[in-house]
């Protein structure tokens, strides 16, 4: 494979910005260019001092005048509720009887799951969105459907089989045995097999039972290399019925921490309503609250307090939460962020927002030496912004002077029309990802 030299306005994070304008937590270059071989990036910096580092074989893309990024990453989202996103008019606790608990069952049929995992990773990839962690449904032929549709991109992704064992229809639930047995099968097929990471899912404590829990505990001690996700404290509703299946738990997060799941690798979607001790415990575990703005407004959960974690130092991400989010765009989400802070008097600066969805997610997955940045060694997933792909935004920008200011622009106007490419590993996935949109008729 030839050196690829992408020539653009780079921007990539090396640090939190400390402030609204520290400039020692990122580097950008305006005649930027970023040198890729055999898939991962060897350098940044400068176009004219790289070129010649890059030499006459080559290949240079000029992406000029749009930004050059990381590729941006989910911490948490559904792949089986793609075809459920925007269904109507219910909190949590319904919204999954009447909907979710519907939708999922089709993927026992393997050739929908198929379907939808090829779609889903196209779906990430036409908004800039290069690495996810997914849960699947309870059949085991929806995690190989989605591993298989992730390594056939060449993406790095993380995903798990949903674990549930009670308070779901009887076609989506498995026993403490066959939840383990499948996570251990499934972790041995794919758990490190090229950019695969696996994810114990327990979906959350209202469908697991102690026995399944348990079940976790053992699942997650034999595998100290796998990640553990689940849900915590996201609707007032859900916290009374949780809290009442465990009565000898101190708190919804004692529930998670009787069975031993909490740690480093540990994603927690939404803890919207957590005391501070239960945030402490998330801090001294250092497991990481993912905060799902458009899925926690869309569902009318509650707002997400950010700078409670940070004063409390507990680790955070952000996230889509597709089909409870509502868009697969990582602008978009972080364009929710700001309203769900900005109401609660916190402000959320442009450069915070893009390191929280590039370095600052990958840094929660503890994936930062692969993704996340652009530095050298880096694995080559990149994504190209363009900030006047509609033409309001088009407009607005004549009157941007600044880069916070077309950051800020993009990411409160921007959706996947903004993306004007997406690399995986040092290839270019749009081009052919709007050809098959075209076919899709
Ligand atoms: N809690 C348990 N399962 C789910 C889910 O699928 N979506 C959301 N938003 N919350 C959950
Ligand atoms: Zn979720």
């Amino acid at each position: 494979m030839s050196k690829l030299l992408l020539r653009g306005r780079v921007l990539t994070f090396v640090d939190e910005p400390k402030s609204i304008d520290d400039q020692s937590a990122y580097s950008y270059f305006e005649d930027g260019a970023v040198l890729v071989d055999n898939g991962k990036v060897v350098d940044v910096g400068e176009y004219a001092a790289l070129a010649s580092v890059a030499g006459p074989q080559a290949l240079i893309v000029d992406h000029r005048p749009h930004l050059i990024l990381p590729g941006f990453i989910d911490t948490h989202l559904h792949f089986p509720q793609t075809q459920a996103i925007a269904s109507y008019g219910a909190q949590l606790l319904e919204w999954l009887n009447t909907y979710i608990f519907v939708e999922e069952q089709k993927f026992s049929s393997t050739a929908h799951a198929d379907f939808i995992a090829g779609r889903f990773m196209d779906e990430l990839l036409r908004n800039g969105t290069t690495s996810a962690a997914a849960y699947c449904s309870v059949h085991r032929t929806s995690v190989d459907a989605y591993f298989a549709a992730a390594e056939k991109r060449n993406m790095l992704m993380i995903g798990g089989k949903v674990m549930m064992d009670r308070n779901a229809p009887d076609a989506l639930r498995d026993t403490p045995q066959s939840g383990y047995d499948d996570t251990k099968t499934l972790i041995a097929k794919w758990h490190g097999r090229g950019r695969a990471h696996y994810a114990i899912s327990p979906r959350f404590a209202i469908t697991s039972t102690p026995e399944q829990m348990e079940m976790s505990r053992a699942l997650v001690r034999e595998h100290p290399e796998c990640y553990v996700q689940t849900h915590l404290s996201e609707n007032k509703d859900e916290i009374a019925y949780a809290t009442s299946l465990y009565p000898s738990a101190k708190d919804y997060t004692d529930i998670y921490a009787n069975y031993d799941l909490l740690g480093s690798k540990t994603l927690l979607g939404h803890c919207i309503f957590l005391s501070d001790r239960e945030i402490a415990t998330l801090a001294e575990t250092k497991s990481v609250a993912v905060f799902c703005p458009t899925s926690n407004l869309f569902l009318g959960s509650g707002l997400f307090d950010q700078g409670r974690f940070k004063e409390l130092g507990a680790r955070t991400s952000v996230a889509t939460d597709v089909g409870g989010g509502t868009s697969f765009s990582m602008l978009e989400t972080m364009s929710e962020a700001y309203k769900v802070l900005h109401v609660q008097g916190q402000r959320l600066s442009p450069f915070a927002s893009y390191y929280m969805m590039t370095l600052g997610n990958a840094r929660a997955l503890g994936l930062e030496d692969r993704i996340g940045s652009l530095r050298a060694g880096a694995d080559a997933d990149i994504t190209i912004l363009d900030s006047r792909a509609k033409p309001a935004m088009e407009l607005r920008m004549r009157t941007a002077t600044t880069l916070a200011e077309e950051l800020f622009i993009l990411q409160t106007m921007g959706d996947d029309r903004s993306v004007s490419e997406v690399y995986v590993a040092g290839k270019p996935m749009k081009s052919g990802l709007d050809k098959a949109a075209a076919s899709h008729g």
